[in-house]
């Protein structure tokens, strides 16, 4: 009987933490959060509060609940070396140590890494540690794009016609990017539809799942600014309405390259996620980043579809066996809609802003999946943070029927919150391959 640690207390987790559970292997879930999350605690044998830079309680943790391995769900404790340090206690580890992190972590290392080994995938891009030459960078480029080196919670990143219009104004921002960062990324500007390829990797073998599309504006009809992600969908035959098997097959091909390139680079094998965010233009799928651990929203799509046992899945990534296990998901599609706090996403010193400690009602939610993520459970009842509050997740034998059931769901919740509608319908879903097909066409009359 497998004693696993979860590490991580968001809904991401929460859908790791069914799948632990929901193994055949009987396995004891032991559950190291920053803050309690109800849903995970129900699921798990042992919880320890604590902080995710705090290497000797996790340690501390791991030992007294005698873990025989982990699992690491967010970011901040990759970066900060938890997995070395488990290994260092004799805890084997889903997810990688903080060199191999660095894809993430690092723009400036996996734009180099892809570089150095010829691996398809990068836009025009320069790493700089100073202001030296990058005026003149910019002329080359049609399209400006901003990237501080270092983990920046999915919100550093800025691209001209969002978040700036001149080069005089992205250099203004580069000055004040070199304050608080050591080096910075400038990229051209990519056009095209973005989705996400979360893949299981051994070292050896790269898996993928179903690729998923998120949102990441706060507003209906892609407005208002980015966030952590308020939803996505997946599709029953594991494509997207604009994306073909061709294109998962070179987001695919990009990643196994990049897990053998580490390899050949660290000379240790990558064991996590690989979470590819690509985009597919008019030529071709570009790299628009890496993230070393599953997506949160993105979790919540493809792990309640995967009906190979979640337990074995982790010993194969483990010992090296990927290639040896029958790795396979319900055709099923998928709609996640994140129950937010009104003021989510807005500036602090918007009247809207999150109100902190505002009480939630749950009714019944008919057939939907539901993950906590920041939610506390009182005495009284079910309080939000000032973060995502629930994933609510549809799923059926396609997009309308899915978006319907996590809709439902999304109503019985009641409450000082707001979602967006619009994830999975139909008018959105037609917009994106509007979209592509105009950049297609576009380019082609060029
Ligand atoms: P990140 O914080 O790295 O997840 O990036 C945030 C968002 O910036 C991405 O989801 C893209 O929408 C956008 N982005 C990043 N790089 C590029 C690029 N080279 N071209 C266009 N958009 C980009
Ligand atoms: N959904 C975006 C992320 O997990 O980074």
């Amino acid at each position: 009987m497998a004693h696993v640690l979860l590490i991580g207390n968001g809904a991401r987790e929460h859908a790791i933490a069914e799948a632990i559970a929901g193994s055949q292997r009987s396995p004891r879930l032991y559950a190291f959060m920053k803050t309690n999350n109800p849903g995970i605690a129900s699921l798990a044998e042992g919880t320890r509060i604590g902080r995710y830079n705090d290497l000797e309680s996790i340690i501390a943790f791991a030992k007294e609940a005698k873990i025989d391995f982990a699992v690491v769900g967010p970011e901040d404790p990759l970066g900060h070396g938890v997995v070395d340090a488990l290994l260092a206690a004799g805890v084997p580890a889903v997810g990688p140590t903080k060199a191999l992190a660095r894809l993430e972590t690092s723009k400036s290392f996996t734009r180099n890494l892809l570089e150095k080994y010829r691996i398809p995938g990068n836009p025009c891009f320069r790493n700089f540690t100073s202001l030296d030459g990058i005026e003149a960078f910019f002329e080359g480029l049609t399209g400006i794009v901003l990237k501080p080196d270092g983990l920046t919670g999915g919100k550093g990143v800025l691209v001209q016609g969002d978040h700036f219009e001149t080069p005089a104004e992205a250099l203004d921002h580069c000055r004040a990017i070199f304050k608080d960062h050591p080096g910075l990324t400038v990229e051209e500007k990519l056009e095209g539809e973005e989705f996400s390829l979360q893949c299981f990797s051994d070292g050896r073998t790269v898996v993928a799942t179903p690729p998923v599309q998120d949102h990441k504006r706060r507003f209906a009809g892609d407005r208002g600014p980015n966030t952590g992600g308020m939803g996505s969908y997946s599709c029953a035959d594991h494509l997207l309405p604009f994306l073909d098997a061709d294109a998962v097959s070179q987001g695919l091909e990009i990643t196994r390259k990049v897990a053998a390139a580490i390899r050949e680079e660290t000379g240790v094998p990558y064991r996590g996620i690989m979470y590819g965010g690509f985009m597919i233009t008019a030529s071709g799928v570009k790299l628009i980043e890496y993230n070393a651990r599953l997506g949160d929203p993105e979790a919540m799509n493809i792990l309640p579809l995967l009906k190979t046992d979640f337990i074995d899945l982790c010993q194969a990534i483990l010992s090296g066996g990927l290639d040896r296990l029958d790795i396979a998901f319900d055709r099923k599609a998928t709609v996640c809609k994140y129950v937010v706090p009104k003021g989510y996403g807005l500036p602090a010193d918007h009247p809207e802003a999150a109100s902190t400690s505002s009480r939630i009602e749950i009714g019944p939610v008919q057939g939907a999946r539901l993950y906590y993520s920041s939610i506390d459970r009182r005495s009284d009842g079910l309080y939000m943070t000032s973060s995502r509050a629930i994933g609510v997740v549809g799923i059926a034998a396609d997009l309308p029927e899915a978006e319907r059931i996590a809709e439902r769901a999304v109503s019985a919740i009641r409450g000082p919150v707001d979602h967006r509608p619009d994830i999975g319908t139909e008018p959105l879903v037609r917009r994106r391959v509007d979209h592509m097909r105009q950049i297609k066409a576009n380019t082609s009359h060029k």
